[in-house]
């Protein structure tokens, strides 16, 4: 077997994962077979793969809300062993709870963590996530009056709302329109950039795997392995203008042909 290529990231390591592997017990399921990764401080990592390769199982892994069948899973010296303050999480369905208003869904992780009070003193951090997503105004109105991507937005103002070091992002913008999704993106990389977050985020668009990242993971067909990692040298900030550039192709190109050859080792 190929060992797994993985591009020397270039700073502090935030999370290490090494030799991680999931079986799915019922069915006898291999989902992922070891992964190593590293994320360095402030860099976005992507994880392009087709579809049940085990993506989101990695995902679930590295925030501690399934344990792994084998390896480790380090963030910040500490072993992941269950659900933590420093990571942020988006799943590809907005989760919002119904039965509460836009702005109390969104403190509800310092409701939870710090109780009431607290939560109520965050209002006005929560209004202005709001604005910065576009959804001025909307503090009031309850999940059900909301679209599919004005919830998405309203679920990203609720994972930066605790300040999270660590972004774990599962298909974020896949629900919207191409237009809301470049602009998310774009908000996206100036929330990490701003924040020196360190973020992955799964994708299945190859464009906004290379936009957005410093290292592109492509993955095999279950159980998935890391079988190409892509440094995208491409200066920062990135714009969407970039995507017209001759690099830009030549990564998407890339990328494509690795997913076109099944992702095989
Ligand atoms: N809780 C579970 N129990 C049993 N099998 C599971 C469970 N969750 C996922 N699987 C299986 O593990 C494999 C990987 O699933 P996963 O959701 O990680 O894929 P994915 O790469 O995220 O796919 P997609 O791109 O469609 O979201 C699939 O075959 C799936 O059926
Ligand atoms: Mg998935």
């Amino acid at each position: 077997m190929l060992a797994q290529r993985q591009t020397d990231p270039k700073g502090r390591p935030v999370y290490q994962l090494r030799q991680v592997a999931k079986s799915y017990a019922r069915g006898n399921l291999r989902a992922l077979d070891h992964v190593d990764l590293t994320l360095a401080e402030g860099t976005f990592s992507s994880v392009i793969g087709p579809s049940g390769c085990g993506k989101s199982t990695l995902l679930k892994i590295m925030a501690g809300l399934i344990p792994p069948s084998e390896g480790s899973v380090v963030l910040e010296g500490q072993p992941v062993l269950g659900p933590r303050r420093d990571i942020g999480m988006m799943f590809q369905q907005a989760t919002l709870f119904p039965w509460r208003s836009t702005l109390e869904n969104i403190v509800l992780p310092i409701e939870i963590r710090d109780g009431r009070q607290a939560a109520k003193a965050r209002h006005d951090d929560a209004r202005a996530l709001l604005d910065l997503v576009g959804l001025k105004g909307f503090e009031n109105s309850m999940p059900s009056e909301l679209s599919g991507g004005m919830a998405q937005r309203a679920s990203i103002c609720r994972m930066l709302i605790t300040k999270p070091a660590v972004l774990l992002l599962d298909e974020p913008f896949s629900a919207l329109d191409e237009l809301s999704r470049d602009f998310m993106n774009m908000e996206l990389q100036r929330i990490c950039t701003e924040r020196r977050a360190t973020a992955l985020l799964i994708t299945h668009s190859i464009q906004e795997a290379v936009i957005l990242s410093d290292i592109v993971y492509v993955m095999s067909p279950r159980p998935g392995q890391f079988v190409e990692a892509i440094a995208i040298d491409l200066p920062r900030p990135r714009t969407l203008d970039m995507m017209t550039e001759p690099k830009f192709g030549a990564y998407v190109r890339r990328i494509r042909a690795r997913l076109d050859k099944g992702a095989f080792l």
